[in-house]
């Protein structure tokens, strides 16, 4: 599978089968993840694995939905922003830019590996931190599901990509010397 396969092989996963994900998948995700590039390689990002009952129940009641679409498993990314990278011209810190790189490989690692994954950000950080015992100087950014897809969910068609309207076409967000 070549690099636009698999991306076009990724779509946001709604629903998932009862099959916990191998100990070598993860663990092939996490190590995804590790080599990710991150601003002046500062590696600001601490990554929480939940894959518990009782851990898919506190990620349930942080999002806000019930049984979380079946999903085995999550994974929180996290950051540090006093670790990560700021500029110095306008006080940006790219904390968050750092985790979703992370994010990022981690989910196409996923695909690769023919899992589905859901991005998340609709969640109550507050309530992550506190079920999880999350420091004050970590910011949970981006929440992971990870799982085998349910052939019955909706909005399954991974081809859905090239539907119309579903991606706007290059000309509309891309611009050659001149914005
Ligand atoms: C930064 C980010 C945050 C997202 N947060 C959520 C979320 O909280 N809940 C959800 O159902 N989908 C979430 N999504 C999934 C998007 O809705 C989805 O990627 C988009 O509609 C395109 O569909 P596709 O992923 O199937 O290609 C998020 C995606 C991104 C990139």
């Amino acid at each position: 599978m070549n690099f636009l396969e698999l991306a076009k092989t990724r779509y946001s996963v709604r629903g998932y089968l009862p099959k916990a994900v191998e100990p070598e998948k993860l663990r092939y995700i996490l190590e995804c993840g590790r080599v990710a590039p991150t601003g002046v390689n500062a590696q600001p990002q601490r990554i929480l694995v939940v894959q518990t009952p009782e851990g898919m129940e506190k990620m349930a009641k942080a999002t806000g939905i019930p049984e979380l679409y079946h999903a085995p498993m999550a994974i929180i990314i996290c950051v540090e922003p006093e670790c990560a990278w700021t500029r110095k011209y306008d006080g940006h810190n790219i904390h968050e830019i750092d985790a979703t790189i992370v994010t990022d490989h981690m989910i196409l690692a996923a695909t690769e590996q023919g899992l589905g994954t859901l991005w998340m950000c609709r969640f109550k950080p507050e309530i992550i931190r506190s079920e999880f015992n999350i420091p004050e100087k970590y910011v949970p950014v981006n929440v992971l599901l990870v799982g085998y897809p349910d052939p019955e969910a909706l909005y399954k068609a991974p081809d859905r990509h090239d539907a119309e309207g579903m991606r706007k076409p290059l000309d509309e967000t891309v611009s050659y010397e001149i914005f």
